[in-house]
Formats: C-alpha cells, structure tokens, sequence
C-alpha cells in the first residue's frame, strides 16, 4: 500500500489511471476553467467515495457518466489544503474502473500558477501564465489524488488567446472564431501529478536538436537557442549510460525572471529560469541536470517527500557521471565540491541535529516546501557516490544504475524498495562479497542520522587548488593597505565555476576590509558580471562583510530574480546585515507580487513576515 503523508486522498482505496482537462485560460480573471476528468481504479474492496485533493479551488459540479454526484469540501488543512469527498452512490469493488468529471475554476490563491502583467514579461506586451507543481501543489491547479504514489497519463484541451506548452506532446490547434486557440496535449507516459505543467504567452519556439526545441518570448530566443546547443549531447550521454530516452521530445522553456526554481523537469518539455542565460554556455548544468531526471524522478518516482533523496540524489549523481563523461572527471569532481560546500550551508542553517537534514525525513504534518534543501540532493549524491566505491567503482556500479531504472521504470519507490534491490542485484550479478560490503555500509547512519554524512567522501580538487591560493592571497594581504599584487588576470583564466568557488572561499574568512573588496570589485569587475551565479556570490560576499556600497545592487537583484537559490539567501542575508533589515523588508514588501506564490511564501517566513 502506498503511504503518503502529505496527501488527503484515499490512495489505499483508488488510483488515477487517467486525467482528461479542459480548460480555458482567462487573464483578465487569472483564472483557468473548465473540467478534470478523472478515470478511477479500485485496488480494495468496498470502496464507496473518492478523496481528492484540492487547494483553494472553486468546485461547481461533479457528474459520473452524465450523473450528479454529491460532494463535500472539508475543512482546509493548513498545509495540505482541502479534502474533496464525492461520493459515488455505488460500491466498488477491487480493479472496477469509474470516470468521474469534475466542474472546477482556479482562483487567485491557488499557488501552483503565477498571473504575470505584461511589465513582468521580457516583451511587456502580453500576459503569461505558468505553473509548477511540485511538490504538492497541483492540487490547487485540479482536483487529483496529488501523490507521486499515484501515476497517471493526461491528455488537454488549453483554450486561449495566446501560446500553450505543457509536460506532454502537442497534438493539434483548434482555431476559433475571434482570437482564441484550443491546443491540446497528450502525455501518454505514466506519470505523478507533480509533473504536470503548463505555460501561456508570447511563446516562440526554435528547433535545438533532433528531438529538442527551446520556447521563449522572441525576444530571448536567439540567446537560448545559443545557450543550450548541448542538449542533445546530455540527452545521448543519459542514454548510453542507462536507457533510451523514451519521452519522445525533449524541449526546454525559457521561463520569466520569477520562475522560482532554477529548472523543473517536467516531462517532454523542461522548464528553466533565465538566469541561465550566461551568454557563456557555463551554467547548462542545470540542463544536464533535469535530463538526468527523465530517469530519476519521472521514470523511477519517490513514493512521497520523505523520500525525495531518491528523486534529487539520483539525478544529481547521473548528472555529475553525464558531466564527468563530456567534459572530463575533474569536472565532476569540482561539482561535488561545490555540492558539499552547499550541503555544509543548508546543515548549518537547519542546525546539525534538525530533522531535515536526515536523508529520509519524517514528513507528517509537515509541508514538503519547508524541508527542501541542498540535504536530499547532496547527502543523497554522496551515499551513492560513497556505495560506487565501497562497491568496486563503476564498473560494478553502473551496471547496478541501469538495471535499477530497468527495474523500476514506471513506478513510485520508496528507499526499502531501493535498498532491497540494490542487495539482489550485487548479490545475483556480483555474489557474496558484495553483499558482505553492503552489510558494512551503516545504514542507520546514512539514512536516518541528522548533519553532515557520516562518511567524508574525498573529490579531486585539481580545479579547486586555484581557487584556494587566490583566495589565500588576499587573505594573507588582508593588512596590507591597500593591497599589493593582485591585477584582472588572476581569475582570467579561471572558469565561471572556479569564479564562484573562490568568492565562496572568500565568504569563509573573516570579512576582508572594504577597501579590499572596493579593489577586488575594480580588478575583476565582479559588480558588472552577467553571471547570475557569479554576482549572487559576490553580493554575499560583501553583504557578510556589511558592505553597504553593495546594497542597491542586492536589491535590484533580488527583485529581479524569482529564482528563490538566489532570492532567498540575497534577501536573509540583507536582513542579517548592517543596516539591512529593515531595507530586506521593504524590498521584499514592495515587489511581492513580482514573486511566484511559492518563493513569497518562503521569503516571509525568512524575513519573520509570517509563520
Ligand atoms: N525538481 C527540482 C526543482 C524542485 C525541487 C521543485 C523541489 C520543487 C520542489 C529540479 O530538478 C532541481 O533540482 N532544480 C535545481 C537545479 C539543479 C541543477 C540542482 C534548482 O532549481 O536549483
Ligand atoms: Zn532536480
């Protein structure tokens, strides 16, 4: 049976085979409309009623078979939102299949969309609607057992003035008299409820391989289309190293400055923030990474959020093995690096012993949005990263990775399914002794224990050693006024990566005298870098050390950037600093509705603005 505490719906009773939307977008309301047809299976017996789940929307009618059924709405679960209860009138027994169609609206509080006003756009011209589901707000895009338990197929009829694109195929355009367009969908792949999406505005899009088109407002697509030529090179790597891919397209979406994530693999059609758009090709890592995800997470699924590691974990070891494969193995390691370090900060800000930073947490009455951190990505890579060595290198290990998406593909998982068949698999292809190795892995530690791993993986740093001397350098020079021997070209050769791991080694010292970062600004021109990675970096850097000359351009960007990895800390550290409390606040208060949903909610509780 699968457990899901962060769902209302009778998952133990029923599953969602099937999804069928029709829905008209309507800006001047920021409203969607229309129906979801939900087609049912009973997997026990005596099943009376179907429990959805719902986030603040409008429900208006549920029929079976053109047949009125009644309905109640309970009261709203603070963080899971509102139980839906029809009651079918009949009782089901296990494998009878029902249809039910409800009538339903969004409304404006529904979180999983954000309503963008023209001036929010890149062209400033037209509106744009997008969503994003995970973790568990579909619910407040349709009425479903929103579980990633429960995976389904969808098919959609979008019906409006401007461009649709979601996480399936496009299978036609129905023009209408005036200026509206019904475009409809079919994902016939299996999926969980969390990866359904959808977009609409002034959407071009280019063809950036055989099977890839990259969408944007016009205005960006030149720039994206350069940006990502090496998708398909990802997607042929992720191949030889598993299976084929096997979604049919893989497109990715440029999405407006608020989109709160850096990428979102929702299937068929990736959804990422623009902050990519270097200008220099160094941050398609996170291509790479949602890639990796079209096997790990949306082929082999968690069973719910306590589990996410094996979603996140996963994918971020395939997509550091895609890297080491194109660009080379000290690549690779030079991410995990920047992963620990990333680990070390979200441990810290947790506290060591926080719940949170276990590998598998506990999430009842919890809301899955307050435990996302860097815990389940890294300390998940570093278990896998750790057992791949334990185990006999790559060699063994690969092997094992295929056979556990061969093994799993099209279902949700928990980490004891995962567990067991890691322990067949070594025990059938390899014997014995890999079994006693796996019994020497202290499990208990791994999974359960809170803080840092329990084990301290060692990467190359051949990468990282330039980044320490510099670093050193002006830490050794940090009395020396104003400081001597340092010119552009230290860091012209150093990559975009290397750029951000020397601020962050900066970061660690005792602030440096502002006169030093007034010459570090001017030396390498870190004030005017495009680099969003870079500047974030930089910014922090001078917000530790209460550098005040800084502050306009924090507020410019955190105002600017919906992507909360860069929103968030800019702001909590403003907060922090000197004079900056105050200033974090208002920012924050006056471009609110700059913010998506989900990254406002977050930054008022970072800014003690709510609970
Ligand atoms: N699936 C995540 C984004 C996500 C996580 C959305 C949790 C909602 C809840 C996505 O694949 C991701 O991990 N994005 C990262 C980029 C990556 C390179 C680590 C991001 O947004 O920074
Ligand atoms: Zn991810």
């Amino acid at each position: 049976m699968p457990y899901d505490p962060t769902s209302q719906s009778n998952i133990d009773e029923l599953k969602t085979n099937h999804i069928h939307l029709d829905l008209t977008v309507d800006f001047s309301t920021k409203t969607l409309s229309g129906s979801a047809e939900l087609e049912l299976e009973a997997i026990a017996d005596n099943v009376s009623k179907i429990v959805l789940d719902t986030s603040y929307i409008s429900v208006r009618s549920i029929t079976s078979n053109g047949k009125a059924l009644q309905f109640d709405l309970a009261a709203r679960h603070e963080k899971y939102g509102t139980a839906l209860t029809i009651e079918l009138g009949t009782i089901l027994s296990k494998g009878t299949k029902t249809k039910v169609t409800v009538e339903y609206a969004t409304t404006q509080d529904c979180t999983a969309c954000q309503w963008l006003e023209p001036s929010q756009t890149v062209g400033k011209k037209h509106p744009y609607l997008f969503t994003q589901c995970q973790a568990i707000h579909a619910r407040s895009l349709l009425p479903c057992q929103d579980s990633p338990s429960i995976k389904l197929s969808y098919s959609a009829n979008i019906t409006t003035p401007l461009r649709a694109v979601m996480s399936a195929v496009p299978t036609g355009e129905d023009k209408h008299a005036g200026d509206k367009t019904t475009f409809k969908f079919e994902q016939k792949q299996r999926i969980p409820s969390y990866l359904i999406a959808l977009a609409v505005g002034n959407l071009e899009g280019r063809e950036i391989g055989p099977r890839s088109t990259v969408w944007t407002e016009p205005e960006v697509l030149e720039a994206a289309a350069w940006e990502f030529v090496d998708t398909e090179n990802f997607i042929r790597t992720g191949e030889a190293l598993l299976t084929p891919y096997d979604w049919g397209r893989y497109d990715l979406l440029v999405l407006p400055a608020s989109f709160p994530y850096g990428g979102m693999e929702n299937p068929c059609l990736t959804f990422v923030t623009p902050s990519l758009l270097a200008g220099d090709r160094s941050l398609v890592d996170v291509v790479a990474h949602e890639i990796a995800h079209s096997w790990m997470g949306n082929l082999v699924t968690t069973e719910n959020w306590e589990h996410f590691w094996l979603n996140e974990g996963f994918t971020v070891f395939v997509e550091r093995k895609i890297l080491g494969r194109m660009k080379g193995k000290e690549h690779s390691e030079f991410s995990a690096i920047l992963g620990k370090k990333a680990l070390q900060e979200s441990v810290d800000l947790y506290g060591q012993d926080h719940p949170f930073t276990a590998l598998r947490p506990c999430l009842r009455g919890e809301d899955p949005d307050d435990s996302f951190s860097r815990v389940p990505y890294e300390k998940g890579f570093n278990l896998l990263y750790y057992l791949e060595k334990h185990l006999g290198g790559a060699e063994v290990f690969e092997p094992y990775l295929r056979a556990h998406v061969q093994e799993f593909a099209g279902r949700s998982i928990n980490t004891d399914d995962w567990k067991a068949f890691l322990y067949l698999f070594m025990e059938k292809t390899f014997g014995q002794d890999k079994v006693d190795l796996l019994n020497k892995v202290d499990w208990e530690a791994w999974l359960a224990g809170t803080g840092m791993p329990p084990v301290d993986n060692k990467f190359d740093d051949t990468l990282a050693q330039a980044c320490s001397c510099l670093c050193k350098k002006w830490d050794d020079s940090r009395h020396i006024n104003p400081p001597t021997g340092f010119a552009a070209h230290d860091i012209k050769d150093f990559s975009s990566t290397q750029k951000v791991v020397f601020l962050e080694k900066v970061s660690e010292l005792e602030p440096l005298p502002h006169g030093h970062l007034n010459t570090m600004d001017k030396l390498y021109e870190l004030t005017n870098v495009r680099n969003a990675e870079i500047r974030l970096r930089w910014h922090l850097l001078c917000l530790k050390a209460d550098y005040e000359k800084i502050y306009p351009e924090v507020v410019a960007f955190a105002s600017s950037m919906g992507r909360m990895k860069m929103c968030r800390p800019l702001l909590r550290s403003l907060y922090k600093a000197k004079n900056g409390a105050e200033l974090a606040r208002e920012t924050f208060i006056k471009h609110r509705s700059f913010f998506h949903p989900i990254a406002a909610a977050m930054i008022a509780k970072d800014l003690g603005l709510s609970k």
